[in-house]
């Protein structure tokens, strides 16, 4: 089925308010939403709402549609009517007639091609079959809704026949409820058409009488507690659809819109842009200090091999140093011995003897012992 859940939900409110028992529908394809209204009638013949329901489908070819109603529901001959019709043709009218039980009243759904031609042909032809206060829906008037339209190859002509028919004596009896496209969300824009004027010149044909017809839309629904509340009467859509604004004064407006976001979009880009730039130029200064603390790293390295050399070297000198001092300790010792003591007393007297240690005599003498101890020490090592 190809319909927005928001206009089924129309759909659904319409079939209640209206007491339509009969749908007859102009364009069948797989049988989807025939079979859709044969349920919602169903559950309307549940509530009591109406006694029993049937449906009418009618479609320039219904092979596609038998096969895929004996799938869904083999039973759905006892429900479902299917029609194999041209909607242009006008003798199609009479014959639909035929089957619609005495006393129904027939909510008209227009889903054929869409075209001027086939528009205008289920308005004339159908619309006579719309009780006082029922509905004809023409469907997906947003083929001609330059905003709306999805693709080039959708036909066009909904709305401009809609609109030329609305204008002849029978079309000023309805009354197009655009406050029915709720949401703003609809397919059908201007396509839901009630009849406003009490049934005359033999429209509503099937409705006995127009007393029994006010009373069938109008009258009092059953004490369904489920149903009630979510089915009294639709509030009025404040706001037409954008979309389908036929003035086009909200299209403007929503242009407007738009334009004020591209700007906000352009500023937001520059601003990217200008974070952009910051970032590049952060990133730039990052890699010239990275390449600066590799020079660094470099030259540390180099810091720690020279100063490694330089403990090398000061191990070297403090190895030389100890070995001084080990010296240094020998000398000492001799120095501090009694025999040292001895030793020097002697040599005071032997210098004085010599004339003193300056004198020529003892110089002599002062040297030789240097020499002799030099070598005595050189020996203990
Ligand atoms: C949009 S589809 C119907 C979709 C269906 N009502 C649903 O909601 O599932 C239109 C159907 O109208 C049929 N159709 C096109 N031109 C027609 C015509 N001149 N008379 C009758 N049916 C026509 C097509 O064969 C097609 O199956």
């Amino acid at each position: 089925m190809s319909k927005f859940p928001e206009d089924l939900r129309v759909y659904e409110h319409l079939l209640w308010a209206s007491r339509a028992d009969v749908v007859v529908e102009l364009g069948t394809q797989f049988g989807g939403s025939a079979l859709w209204f044969r349920d919602r009638l169903r559950a309307l013949e549940q509530y009591g709402r109406i006694r029993r329901g049937k449906v009418i489908s009618i479609d320039i070819d219904l092979a596609a549609a038998r096969e895929a109603l004996s799938t869904a529901d083999p039973d759905h001959g006892a429900s479902i009517m299917l029609v194999e019709g041209d909607v242009r043709d006008p003798t199609l009218p009479t014959k639909v007639r035929d089957l619609v039980p005495a006393a129904s009243r027939c909510l008209v759904v227009e889903d054929s091609a869409h075209t001027y031609e086939t528009t205008w042909a289920a308005l004339e032809g159908f619309a006579w079959l719309v009780p006082y206060k029922g509905y004809f829906v023409v469907e997906d008037g947003c083929v001609d809704v330059e905003e709306m339209r999805l693709s080039e190859s959708w036909p066009r002509g909904v709305l401009p026949a809609l609109k030329a028919w609305l204008a002849t004596s029978e079309g000023s009896d309805f009354t197009v409820r655009r406050d029915l496209e709720r949401y703003g969300l609809s397919c059908h824009p201007h396509g839901f058409l009630q009849r406003t004027a009490p049934a005359s010149r033999g429209q509503g044909f099937i409705a006995k009488s127009r007393e029994q017809d006010r009373e069938m839309a109008d009258g009092p629904a059953p004490n369904s507690g489920v149903a009630l509340p979510c089915n009294s009467a639709l509030p009025r859509t404040p706001e037409p659809s954008v979309l389908i604004d036929p003035d086009q004064a909200l299209l403007r407006q929503a242009e407007h819109r738009a334009e004020a976001a591209e700007q906000r979009a352009k500023t937001a880009e520059q601003r990217a842009k200008a974070a952009e730039q910051r970032a590049k130029a952060a990133e730039d200064q990052m890699m010239d200090m990275r390449s600066q603390l590799l020079r660094l790293g470099d030259e540390l390295f180099d810091e720690r091999r020279y100063i490694a050399e330089l403990d090398a070297r000061l191990a070297d000198a403090e190895g030389v140093v100890v070995r001084l001092h080990e010296e240094l300790n020998v000398a000492q010792q001799l120095q501090d011995s009694s025999l040292w003591q001895l030793f020097q007393r002697a040599r005071r007297r032997f210098y004085g003897a010599l004339g003193g240690r300056e004198s020529p005599l003892g110089r002599l003498v002062e040297r030789s012992i240097r020499v002799l101890t030099r070598s005595a020490l050189r020996k203990l090592k």
